[in-house]
């Protein structure tokens, strides 16, 4: 599958450093050329010997490695992918701000590779300010997160920190490795997320989606050469690294940045989860308990529908998030709207995409083909519905 291309996999020490060798095993099993390096604290976790053996390549573990010909950290950074699985606190920080005392870091600064970062560590770690704010740093300037899962860690804790499944791994650096340039020249605007309905200063209306489904959309149109511009209610993802990114809050303001936007692209995939009301009067001062509370809703106004009118040649891809009736929902909407593609997604049950990182998504076609995909991450989802929008473009 990766004929022959080369991958620097960088291990570094935490207790996740073990999952790194099923990731080694099965890049050299499809024909990567892989060079594992490994840190002073990697080398504690699981050993080079390891490492040496599944990808038949000696391990560089020192920036002064004299087995290396050429000078190790610069041979290390000429790679077609750099990744670092698993990525501590330490390593991120080192890389965010530029340091480059050992090997590993000295390579991320010298590599004009794509950077990709598996963080695992502690909750309290992870959600550590200074984590946050480097993970932020490092992915507005373009490296690529594959983030942690939630649940059980080593230490005993419970919360985000967990490497992420071997599966979501392998999807990203085959999206990373593989990625074609087909969307170069294209610019693409991505709406994700939810939009929050003010009621009073304190409270909001809103809905359960995460942005993630959007996010993935925006960051492999990126990887695939588009111009990308993502609109997006509040989720928790970090900022990607898009050519413009429009943090909005409620549904008029996202149609305002969608019309502003419109113009200048030429594919618009509708990921929002866009309230369909919000309260008719916003109050001033924050509403006081009462027995009971009456909320009048007015509509909000159609984003899709709008911009669909006025489509011209843009291709337009809506979604459906449906919890009964999917078939006959998406095709209405798909009619009423004039688009060119919907991509209806479950969200209640046991495939409810809302906040997974996996979706099963059926794509519903304007010349009447309906194509249903397999439960999959939402990056592979990304991956699959851009080919699908290729084919109408
Ligand atoms: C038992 C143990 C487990 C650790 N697990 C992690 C971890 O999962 N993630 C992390 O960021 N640091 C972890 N650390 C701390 C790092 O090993 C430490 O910050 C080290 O300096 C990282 O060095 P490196 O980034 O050069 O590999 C752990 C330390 C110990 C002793």
């Amino acid at each position: 599958m990766f004929n022959g291309k080369k991958v620097s996999l960088c291990i570094t020490g935490g207790i996740a450093a073990y999952k790194a060798a099923e990731i080694v095993s099965w890049l050299k099993q499809n024909n990567a050329l892989v060079q594992v390096a490994m840190t002073k604290s990697a080398c504690r976790f699981i050993t080079p010997l390891t490492m040496q053996t599944l990808s038949a390549n000696k391990v560089m573990t020192d920036i002064f490695c004299e087995e290396v010909e050429g000078v190790a950290h610069i041979e290390l950074a000429k790679t077609d992918l750099f990744a670092v699985i698993p990525a501590t606190a330490n390593i991120m920080a080192k890389a965010a701000h530029g340091l480059a005392d050992d090997l590993i870091s000295a390579a991320i600064l010298a590599t004009k590779a794509p950077l990709l970062f598996a963080p695992a560590m502690n909750v309290n770690m992870y959600e550590n300010v200074h984590t946050q704010s480097n993970i932020k740093h490092l992915t507005s300037v373009g490296a690529e997160l594959v983030e942690p899962a939630e649940g059980r860690l080593a230490c005993g804790d419970v919360g985000r920190g967990r490497l992420a499944s071997v599966q979501e791994l392998k999807d990203k650096i085959s999206s990373m490795l593989l990625a074609k340039q087909d969307f170069a020249g294209k610019t693409v605007l991505v709406t994700a997320g939810p939009t929050i309905e003010a009621i009073d200063p304190v409270r909001y209306l809103a809905n359960r989606s995460s942005g993630k489904m959007g996010y993935a959309i925006a960051k492999a149109a990126k990887m695939r050469g588009a111009k990308v511009i993502l609109i997006t209610g509040p989720t928790n993802i970090v900022q990607p690294a898009v050519d413009l990114f429009i943090p909005i809050q409620s549904a008029t303001e996202m149609r305002e940045a969608v019309l502003e936007n419109f113009s200048a692209c030429d594919i618009v995939i509708k990921a929002a989860a866009v309230a369909d009301y919000r309260p008719l009067k916003v109050s001033e001062q924050k509403i006081k308990k009462s027995e009971n509370l009456m909320l009048e809703l007015v509509k909000n106004p159609d984003i899709l529908q709008e911009i669909a009118a006025r489509k011209g040649d843009k291709i337009i891809c809506g979604f459906a998030a449906e919890t009964e009736n999917m078939h006959k929902n998406a095709l209405l909407k798909l009619k009423n709207k004039n688009l060119d593609l919907l991509a209806a997604n479950p969200v209640s049950g046991k495939d409810n995409a809302f906040g997974s990182d996996e979706n099963r998504l059926t794509l519903f076609f304007k010349d009447g083909q309906v194509r249903e995909l397999d439960k999959m991450t939402k990056d592979k989802a990304a991956n699959t519905l851009l080919d699908a929008i290729l084919e109408l473009v």
